[in-house]
C-alpha cells in the first residue's frame, strides 16, 4: 500500500472520466531541463531567464536571445523523457478523454508517447518570422551542433526579417487556439492533475483555477507549496518522476502494462 494521499488521488483518478493533465517546468526538471526559477549555468549564468524571454530582449539583442534558445533547444534534444512523462502518457492511454495541457516548450511529452499536447507557451521546435510570422524551416537533426553564446538568427525566406523562437514570451498573448482548447478542456473535465508548475504565470495559471471553479477535483504534484494548494483536493508533495508513476500504479497497477491495454495505441 502506498501513502494515504496517493491512495486518495488514485481513487479519484480511477473514477474520473474526463481528465486534464496540466504541466509546467517541474515536469521536465528530472530530465535535466532547468525550470525558469533555477539559476542558469555555464556561459549563461550571468543572465536571468526571465529577462531573456521577452520581446524587448530579442529586439535589443536578437543574437543573444536566439543563441540562448538554440542552447535550450539543444539541451532538450540531449534530454530524455522521465518516468513522470511516461506516467502521463499512461493516463492518456487509460482515460481516453484526457487532454494534456503543457506550459513547457520542450517535446518530452510527445517523446514519452503523448499524442497531442496543447502547448500553451509554444515550442522550441517551431520558429517563425518575427515580422510576417511565416514558419521557418527547421533543419534540426542528429548532427546538430550545440551552441554556447550569441548566434545571429536566420532570416525569413519570405521577407528577410529575423526568425524568432516559436515560444510565448513574457508580455505576449498566448496562441488563441491553444488557450481556447485548454479553457474548454478545463471547463468540462471532472479531474485536473497539475504537475510541476509554480501557478504564478498568468493566464496559464488560470487553467487549474477554471477547473476547480467549475467543480472539478484538482490533484497537485509538486515538491513545494504553491498558490494552487488552495484549489487542490489532494496535494502530493514530491517530484513528478516519482509521484506520477506511483499514482498510476496505485490506480491501475503496473504502469508499463497500461499503454498496451488501450485500443489504437501505436
Ligand atoms: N517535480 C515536480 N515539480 C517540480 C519538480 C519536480 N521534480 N522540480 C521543481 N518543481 C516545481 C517547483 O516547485 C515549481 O513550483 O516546478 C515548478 C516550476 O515553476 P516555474 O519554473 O515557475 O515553471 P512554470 O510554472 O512552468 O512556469 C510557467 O513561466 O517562465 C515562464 O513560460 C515559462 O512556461 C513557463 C511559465
Amino acid at each position: 500500500m502506498g501513502h494515504p494521499a496517493t491512495q486518495e488521488a488514485a481513487a479519484l483518478l480511477d473514477q474520473a472520466e474526463r481528465v486534464v493533465v496540466f504541466t509546467g517546468a517541474g515536469m521536465s526538471a528530472e530530465s535535466g531541463v532547468p525550470t525558469f526559477r533555477d539559476a542558469l549555468t555555464g556561459l549563461w549564468q550571468r543572465f536571468d531567464a526571465q529577462a531573456l524571454a521577452t520581446p524587448e530582449a530579442f529586439r535589443a539583442d536578437p543574437a543573444l536571445v536566439w543563441g540562448w534558445y538554440e542552447w535550450r533547444r539543444h539541451a532538450v534534444q540531449q534530454a530524455q523523457p522521465n518516468a513522470g512523462h511516461r506516467a502521463v502518457a499512461a493516463i492518456e492511454a487509460r482515460v481516453p478523454n484526457t487532454v494534456l495541457v503543457t506550459q513547457n516548450v520542450d517535446d518530452l511529452h510527445e517523446r514519452a508517447g503523448s499524442a497531442n499536447p496543447v502547448h500553451l507557451h509554444g515550442s522550441l521546435f517551431a520558429p517563425r518570422c518575427s515580422a510576417c510570422a511565416h514558419p521557418a524551416s527547421t533543419p534540426y537533426g542528429e548532427a546538430d551542433e550545440p551552441t554556447d553564446g550569441p548566434v545571429p538568427p536566420p532570416r525569413c525566406a519570405r521577407c528577410a526579417a529575423d526568425i524568432r523562437p516559436g515560444v510565448v514570451w513574457f508580455g505576449e498573448a498566448l496562441p488563441t487556439a491553444a488557450l481556447e482548447a485548454a479553457v474548454e478542456a478545463a471547463s468540462s473535465c471532472d479531474l485536473l492533475v497539475t504537475v510541476g508548475t509554480s501557478g504564478l504565470v498568468y493566464p496559464a495559471a488560470e487553467i487549474p483555477q477554471v477547473a476547480a471553479r467549475l467543480g472539478a477535483t484538482v490533484i497537485q504534484v509538486n515538491p513545494e507549496e504553491t498558490p494552487l494548494d488552495r484549489v487542490a483536493t489532494v496535494n502530493l508533495r514530491g517530484p513528478a518522476a516519482r509521484v506520477l508513476p506511483a499514482l498510476v500504479e496505485a490506480a491501475w497497477g503496473d504502469t508499463d502494462q497500461v499503454p498496451d491495454e488501450s485500443p489504437g495505441d501505436a
